[in-house]
Formats: structure tokens, C-alpha cells, sequence
């Protein structure tokens, strides 16, 4: 079948943009590229493909999951049901913590980095990638999502280091930087519906108005943490103000700043703790 014909089965049921990058990722060319490519024959298992994602997508599968697979960073990562799907505000968190750990360690060889809570590895895998000389640890309470993540290193072709743990309760290093994006949606928060019926629960709810998990992670991550170490959140962006007062409950002396996405929300928050950010 031509590119043009596979374009116009969709239409009947999804948004033309959306088919657009469908067909473009299964055939491998950029979504801008395909009108010049209308007269193109696709070989018949790519029609395959392509037409059993287009029923995916028609029940309201999110395309991420009915591809296999999302962009994260300029990197490809597998993912399915069994995780979140990475999100634009992640890549921001990923490129700002990086950016704080080559100013801050710039002298130290061996950094130890946690991805707590790291369903696809994304954020984690990303920072190997980005900065191979960073010992990883990936973990999650969820078996299901440590597969996927290590399913993705391999992919990705990262060493890191994976392990099933709630929170802290199987940790038993210290590390120089604690990063996580943990579930951080109150129970009675409103989700789209396509995220509601498609995302791990696990992956996106928290009690306490979504507060529970830095309630606890701050509780206690000084346990887990070297002298000198940086601790950063991606948060809900109306969670800045509690979360500042939960860093306040727990941690003592430490130098504490948020950042807004490119939405203008604040949604990352770093604290650092025995380091002089002019250093
Ligand atoms: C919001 S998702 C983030 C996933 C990934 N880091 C990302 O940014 O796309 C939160 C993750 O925390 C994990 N999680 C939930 N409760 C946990 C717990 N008690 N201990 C460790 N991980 C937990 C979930 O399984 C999920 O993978």
C-alpha cells in the first residue's frame, strides 16, 4: 500500500497529525517529510504493524504504548503498560540536574547517582548516557516496571545498576545525588481520561494530596545521602509551597531552589547540601 492510501485509512478515526507521526516512526522518516513521500509503497508487515496500532490508538491506547516506544531526550526507550510514559518535563529535570552535577562534582571521579521510582529507566539511563562516568542505580517497588528499565539499558546499551526496592528499604549505599520523579497525583486530583485508563496507578498516585512520597523520601534520605549531595524532585506544579515545607520539617542547612518548566511551572526543586553553588 502507498504512504497517501495508509494516511487516509486513519483518517476515519484519528487526527491526521497523529497518523502522521504513526506511519512516520513505523517507516522511519520524519512526520514533516511524508508528503514527499505520498507515492511511497510500505512493505505489507509495516502495514501490518501500522494498521494494528491505528486499532490500538481508535480504543484510546495512548500512541506511546501502541508504538512500543517514545523519544526521551533524543534517546528511543521501549515502554508499554507496565509504565509511566516518560513526560517533556522529565527531559527538563534531566538536563538541569546534570547541569548542577558537572558544577558541583566537576572535581570528584566516582559520583554515585539513585533514580528512585524509575518505571522506564528514563531519567537514570538518560543521565549514563549524557554523562557515562555516573555509577546508576535504578530502582523501583515495581518488578513489572524494573523490566521494562532493564529491558531499556540494554537497548540503550548503559551499566547500571537495577534493583527492587520500596523507597529506601533495600538500599543499602549512600549515595552523591538522589533524583526522582515519584508519584505525586492526590487521590482526588482530576486525570485525563487516557492517562487514568492507561498508566500504572502505582506510577501516578500518592496520598496525602500526593505529598506522601516527599514526605517520606525527605523523611529519611539523609540515611542514603553523602555529606555533600544533591537531592532533585520533579514536582506537581502546584506542590511547590508544601514541598518547601516539607524540606523545612525534615532537612537541616541545606540550600534549596526551584525551577520552572518551559510551560512556566515550577516543577523541579534541587537542595543541596554542603556545597556552595558559586564553587
Ligand atoms: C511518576 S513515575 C516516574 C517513572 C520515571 N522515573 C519517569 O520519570 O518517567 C513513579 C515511579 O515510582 C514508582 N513507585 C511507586 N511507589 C514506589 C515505592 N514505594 N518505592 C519505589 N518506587 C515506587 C512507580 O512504580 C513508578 O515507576
Amino acid at each position: 500500500m502507498k504512504v497517501e492510501d495508509l494516511l487516509c485509512l486513519a483518517k476515519k478515526s484519528i487526527h491526521t497529525d497523529q497518523a502522521k507521526l504513526l506511519l512516520a516512526t513505523i517507516i522511519n522518516l520524519n512526520p514533516l517529510e511524508l508528503n514527499i513521500h505520498l507515492n511511497d509503497i510500505v512493505e505489507m508487515e509495516l502495514v501490518d504493524k501500522y494498521i494494528n496500532c491505528l486499532n490500538n490508538l481508535e480504543q484510546g491506547i495512548p500512541l506511546q504504548y501502541a508504538l512500543k516506544e517514545t523519544n526521551f531526550y533524543g534517546f528511543n526507550f521501549y515502554v508499554d503498560e507496565r509504565v509511566l510514559i516518560p513526560r517533556f518535563e522529565t527531559e527538563e529535570l534531566v538536563f538541569e540536574t546534570n547541569k548542577l552535577i558537572n558544577k558541583v562534582f566537576f572535581n570528584k571521579k566516582e559520583l554515585n547517582v539513585l533514580d528512585l521510582g524509575c518505571g522506564s529507566g528514563c531519567i537514570g539511563i538518560t543521565l549514563k548516557k549524557i554523562n557515562p562516568s555516573l555509577n546508576i542505580t535504578l530502582s523501583d517497588i515495581s518488578e513489572s516496571a524494573l523490566e521494562v528499565a532493564s529491558l531499556n539499558a540494554k537497548r540503550l546499551n548503559v551499566a547500571v545498576n537495577i534493583l527492587k526496592s520500596d523507597l529506601f528499604s533495600n538500599l543499602n549505599q549512600k549515595y552523591d545525588v538522589i533524583i526522582s520523579n515519584p508519584p505525586y497525583i492526590g487521590k482526588n486530583e482530576e486525570v485525563a481520561e487516557i492517562v487514568l485508563k492507561n498508566e500504572p496507578h502505582l506510577a501516578l498516585y500518592a496520598n496525602l494530596n500526593g505529598l506522601e512520597f516527599y514526605d517520606k523520601i525527605l523523611k529519611s534520605c539523609e540515611k542514603y545521602l553523602n555529606d555533600k549531595y544533591i537531592l532533585a524532585f520533579e514536582i506537581g506544579f502546584r506542590q511547590k509551597k508544601a514541598v518547601l515545607e516539607l524540606i523545612e520539617k525534615y532537612l537541616k542547612d541545606v540550600l534549596v531552589f526551584t525551577k520552572k518548566d518551559m510551560a512556566g511551572r515550577d516543577r523541579m526543586v534541587f537542595i543541596l547540601k554542603n556545597i556552595n553553588i558559586t564553587e
